[in-house]
């Protein structure tokens, strides 16, 4: 994979007019993230145009319902022709397969490829004392995250979304083929905003990381084509 399509420009605005100006100020991006925010706002209108574009789409809308729910939305999202899809890993193995088969049947049914699973492990807002005393997990947070890695692979996903931070670990265990799609991913010449343990885009790669999803180090810079270029020859040199 070249750089470019290695990183995943995150379409963190309310309408698809704005979306449609960030696409044509970062032509040469291949990977786009729709977010709720985006979703909700402009539903599939925006998948539409990004099909439209040739764009590559990840989907992240992570959700999380019972089994039967869970599949119909992975059914419906793949029938667009995304090809990342997160759901919480939370919401359990017979969920995590179901929507598996559903994404696979989806998709073959509008004639796309089946879209790669991604599980949210646990979300990075949340710290080891969230986890202990309001989920009253006892279980320390790397552990946790890992095992809901391993839970997401047996499940048979694709791979999950985790910090950079947690990258080397999962790589370790789930091996070679394992997705790892990471935010929180600050180039050391952006600021690092509301994000609290950020890696280089060099890092995270050096760490693992299959996708980079970066947002306003992109989408605010004052030229983000050039930004987004800054950050492929960053990530080029990494081998
Ligand atoms: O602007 P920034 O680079 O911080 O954007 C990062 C993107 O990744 C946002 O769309 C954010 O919602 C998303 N994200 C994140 N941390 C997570 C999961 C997703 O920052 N744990």
């Amino acid at each position: 994979m070249i750089p470019a399509e290695r990183v995943i420009v995150a379409l963190d605005v309310p309408t698809v007019d704005r979306a449609s100006a960030l696409l044509d100020q970062v032509p040469q991006a291949v990977f786009w993230k729709v977010g709720l925010e985006l979703f909700v706002s402009a539903g599939a209108t925006i998948l539409t145009e990004l099909k439209m574009r040739q764009k590559r789409i990840f989907l992240d809308l992570k959700f999380h319902d019972i089994p039967n729910t869970v599949a119909g939305a992975c059914h419906a999202a793949a029938t667009y022709g995304v090809d990342l899809i997160t759901l919480h890993g939370a919401a359990g193995k017979t969920a995590l397969q179901a929507a598996q088969m559903a994404a696979i049947a989806g998709a073959a049914s509008a004639g796309y490829a089946a879209p790669k699973l991604l599980a949210i492990t646990l979300l990075t807002s949340l710290s080891q004392r969230d986890l202990a005393f309001d989920l009253k997990i006892p279980l320390e947070l790397p552990e946790y995250v890992l095992h809901m890695a391993m839970l997401a692979q047996e499940s048979g996903l694709a791979g999950v979304v985790c910090s950079p931070q947690e990258a080397t670990q999962l790589r370790q265990v789930c091996g070679h083929d394992f997705v790892l799609v990471c935010p929180g991913v600050r180039p050391s010449w952006a600021t690092a905003q509301d994000q609290q343990r950020v890696m280089t885009p060099a890092a995270a790669m050096r760490a693992g990381a299959s996708y980079l999803v970066i947002g306003r180090p992109i989408t605010a810079a004052t030229q983000p084509s050039e930004a987004f270029q800054r950050i492929c020859d960053e990530i080029a040199g990494v081998p």
